[in-house]
Parts: structure tokens; C-alpha cells; sequence
């Protein structure tokens, strides 16, 4: 993790937390087929910590996670990332501050079938205006520390589901994101592999340069964690783990 964080701005303006979610409501649907699939959360992310969202399916975690990572605004509450009140931002904010602060990772991975794992890496940094020598140094960087540096050339059909998430990982690190946001990343892997996958992710944090934020079933998630909660009838607690 050797130089991540070098180029951020430093705009946190009250307090040391990345992401702040108050009074969180989202409703989907309207009249008596609306889901209430979040009825007032609150919830404070910190740097360098690991934090783990446990719910049954459907209790809310992919809504919580997008309205935390700005790819889903509240229909009550208010969220803030680094400081910023999000809703009051617009479209093209909300996307640069996912291409800056908040990297995603999905259970089905997300990879580019027709390109190597270093060219699915190297994507968003292209887009983002990333010169070609410093992208290429960047992803060689990430692919390192996720451990699949050596399956840099590999498609992902080539490569397992654990790598594969790896490689995913490796995109999302790749753009310096303060916050690192996984939904169910172990989701599609056996439980081995999920296994390495968690600390990996923990690894990650204890580089003290990220937080990472993880939705998940599995409730051996749970032990690497720093801060758990169970979410419940749209509601979260802390867990008495
Ligand atoms: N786009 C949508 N339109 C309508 N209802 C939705 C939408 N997305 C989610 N919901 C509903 O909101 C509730 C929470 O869904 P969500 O996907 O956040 O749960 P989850 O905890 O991530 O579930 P899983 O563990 O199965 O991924 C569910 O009742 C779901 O049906
Ligand atoms: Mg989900």
C-alpha cells in the first residue's frame, strides 16, 4: 500500500469520520406496495476500520452500501462523505466523488471477460486521465499487494472465482479510494477461499490507508472485523457478537 493516499485532498471538514449517515430512511415504491427497506440509520465510518454490515437477504444491505458509496441517494436522513452532504449534490458530483473517495466491489466480481486482469485494472485509471507510465507502475502496484500480480496477462475466465475478486479489488484500490465498499464479496466463493479473500480485505485495512465497508452473510466476516452490525427490520444495531 505504499503510496496510496498521496494525491488526496484533504476536505473532511467536521470530524474524523469518511462517511456519516444520519437518520437514513429509503423507501422504494410508493402507496401500499411501498418496501421501507431502511427506516433510520445511523452510522459513522472512520478511517482504517473495518466495518461489517450482517443482515438475512433483503434486510437492506445492497441499499445501505449504495447510499453510503453515493450510487443511491436516501428518500429521508442525510449522508455526508468526507464532509459533503451528498444529496445536495449533483449528478456528475455524485460521480466523481465514486471515481475518488468510494471503490466497489460486487459478490459476481465485474471483470471485463475480453481483457487481461491488468487491463480491467487499468480501465478506470484510463478514464480517470491517468498518464500511461504512472497507470501501468499503478496497476502493477495493486495486482502486487492483492497477491496476483504473477496472473497479470490472465482473463478472467482463466483465472478462479478468489483471484478474480482479487483482481476486482485491485480495480477498486487502484483508484486511491479513501473507502472501499464490498457487497458480499465472498458471496461466490467457497469457504476457503472466502477466507482469503476476508483477510486480504483486512490486510488492506491494517495498510491504514483505507476503510473498508462489507456487506455479508458470512458470519466468520464478523471475527476480522472492527466494528460490526446486524441490520434488522431496516433498522442497524451494534452487534453483541
Ligand atoms: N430497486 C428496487 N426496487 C424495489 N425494491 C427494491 C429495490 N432494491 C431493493 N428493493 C427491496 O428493498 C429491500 C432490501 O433489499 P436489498 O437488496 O438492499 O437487501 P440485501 O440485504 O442486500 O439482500 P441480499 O442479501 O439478498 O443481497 C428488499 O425488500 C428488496 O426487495
Ligand atoms: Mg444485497
Amino acid at each position: 500500500m505504499a503510496d496510496t493516499g498521496a494525491s488526496r485532498s484533504s476536505n473532511s471538514a467536521d470530524g474524523d469520520a469518511l462517511i456519516e449517515l444520519r437518520g437514513v430512511e429509503r423507501t422504494y415504491g410508493s402507496g401500499h406496495t411501498a418496501v421501507r427497506a431502511l427506516r433510520g440509520v445511523d452510522l459513522e465510518l472512520k478511517p482504517a476500520r473495518l466495518t461489517v454490515i450482517r443482515g438475512r437477504s433483503g434486510s437492506g444491505k445492497s441499499t445501505l452500501l449504495g447510499i453510503a458509496g453515493g450510487l443511491d441517494l436516501p428518500t429521508g436522513g442525510r449522508i455526508r462523505v468526507g464532509g459533503r452532504d451528498v444529496s445536495a449534490m449533483t449528478a456528475r458530483e455524485r460521480l466523481l466523488l465514486r471515481r475518488t473517495e468510494v471503490g466497489f466491489v460486487f459478490q459476481s466480481f465485474g471483470l471485463v471477460p475480453f481483457l487481461s486482469a491488468a487491463e480491467n485494472v487499468g480501465v478506470p485509471l484510463r478514464i480517470a486521465g491517468i498518464p500511461p507510465q504512472q497507470r501501468e507502475e499503478r496497476v502493477a502496484r495493486v495486482l502486487e499487494e492483492v497477491g496476483i500480480a504473477s496472473h497479470a496477462r490472465h482473463r478472467p475466465a482463466e483465472l478462479s472465482g478468489g483471484q478474480q475478486q482479487r483482481v476486482a479489488i485491485a480495480r477498486a484500490l487502484a483508484q486511491r479510494p479513501r473507502v472501499l465498499i464490498a457487497d458480499e464479496p465472498t458471496g461466490h466463493l467457497d469457504a476457503e477461499t472466502g477466507l482469503l479473500i476476508m483477510r486480504l480485505l483486512r490486510r488492506i485495512v491494517d495498510s491504514g490507508t483505507v476503510t473498508v465497508l462489507v456487506a455479508t452473510h458470512d458470519a466468520r466476516m464478523a471475527e476480522l472485523a472492527d466494528d460490526v452490525f446486524d441490520l434488522r427490520d431496516g433498522h442497524l444495531r451494534p452487534a453483541s457478537i
